[in-house]
């Protein structure tokens, strides 16, 4: 029988990282102990006090049912205490709020809810590959835009207003930015919300690691006229521990969440009831969780430049975010040989930058989910002359 996928899926592959980790596991079962400093999967617990949310509320027999496709009033209001807190954005908990299951479902949401075949998406090059492949099963059309070293990785606007932006609908911001772990200022964020006005072009701010080696957390939101023109989505994945529970949230005025709701409800319903309490109490935090989240990676990150340093690689020390993203030297062609190299002599497998794009292609990025000993034993492959 010959069983056809949609078109719709024409030049989507399978996510690089799915086919990676293939590889990586056929390379363990031939006996090699792959250290994976790829991807950006927090392996530090959530904070026992959610956990314990988790467990309680599971063990009682009214919480198993269907849920509010808004979510519940409880995380709600946390995530606009959150916003408050933090970020010094005022958000109406019923209105300007919703929760998501993760960041990752809010981006095909967002794509759903505002794109029609042919409409054109600006997508940052280097960025999260995520943006493009929902803009593509979303019927959109992915029109990159520069991230550049010499630009400080922002976006070049005086470029951008030479082009074409009739057809562009969207723009997929996300600071502080992967892959690079540049951070956006507030003059940034300015130019940004005042570009989408003048285009009409919705900005959609990517804002999950705000809270990682980053001593000033900021949203996009607290620009001023933000609301007009600019959604943000954010996540437990990376600040809380809690990338498998799948939580996240958009937040934006009114209209915008009533618009990517009339999706989002006819695509799931809602989301388990311990898990969102759970995800209140998390959000809920004080300064304290943070900064001891970041006496960890801070520690972790000395050994990354270490490895870096060892590769031949430059990087730039004040980035943020859970990943270093370092330029590599004379020796290799690009981030690929030198990912490829490392894997197959000294197996490490570092993500090369080329996969967010081709302005990515001289780059390696290392993650920082990896506890110290991991990183001390990495460093120890890849400064012996033998390989593993
Ligand atoms: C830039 C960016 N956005 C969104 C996500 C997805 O986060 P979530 O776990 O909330 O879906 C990731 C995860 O790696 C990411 O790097």
């Amino acid at each position: 029988m010959n069983i056809t996928v949609s078109e719709r899926l024409n030049g989507i592959g399978e996510y690089y990282f799915s086919l990676k980790l293939r590889e990586i596991d056929e390379l363990n079962k031939q006996g090699k102990k792959i250290i994976n400093l790829g991807i950006g999967s927090p392996d530090l617990p959530p904070h026992p006090e959610v956990v314990k949310v988790l467990q309680e509320e599971a063990a009682k027999p009214n919480t198993h049912a269907y849920q509010n496709y808004k979510g519940s009033p409880v995380l709600r209001a946390a995530i606009a205490g959150f916003y408050k807190t933090w970020y010094s954005v005022d958000l109406n908990p019923d209105t300007e709020v919703l929760p998501l299951i993760g960041s990752k479902e809010g981006i095909m949401h967002i794509c759903m809810t505002y794109l029609n075949t042919g409409d054109e998406v600006l997508i940052p090059n280097p960025g999260y590959p995520t943006y493009s492949s929902a803009v593509k099963l979303a019927g959109g059309k992915c029109v990159e835009y520069d991230l550049k070293e010499e630009n400080n990785w922002e976006p070049d606007f005086d470029a951008l207003e030479t082009t074409d932006l009739t057809r562009v609908k969207l723009m997929w911001i996300n600071y502080p930015e992967m892959p690079t772990g540049q951070q956006a200022s507030v003059e940034l964020f300015e130019k940004i919300i005042a570009f989408g006005k003048k285009h009409a072009i919705l900005i959609c701010h990517d804002n999950p690691y705000s809270f990682i080696l980053n001593e000033q957390p900021i949203s996009l939101l607290s620009a001023k006229g933000a609301k007009e023109v600019a959604i943000e989505l954010n996540s437990l994945s990376k600040a809380s521990n809690m990338a498998g529970w799948r939580v996240g949230m958009m937040a934006g005025a009114k209209e915008r969440i009533d618009e990517v709701l009339r999706f989002k409800s006819n695509m799931d319903s809602g989301m388990f009831l311990p898990v969102q309490l759970a995800a209140a109490k998390a959000l809920s935090l004080g300064k304290d969780w943070y900064h001891e989240l970041n006496t960890v990676y801070a520690e972790r990150r000395k050994y990354v430049f270490e490895i870096l340093e060892k590769l031949g690689c430059s990087y730039d020390k004040s980035q943020a975010g859970m990943f270093v993203w370092a330029k590599t030297g004379a020796d290799y062609k690009d981030g690929y040989a030198l990912s490829d190299e490392v894997l197959y002599n000294k197996n490490v497998f570092l993500t090369p930058g080329g996969i967010f794009g081709s302005n990515g292609n001289k780059y390696v990025r290392v993650s920082l989910c990896a506890k110290k000993e991991v990183l001390q034993e990495a460093l120890e492959r890849i400064t012996s002359s033998n390989p593993s």
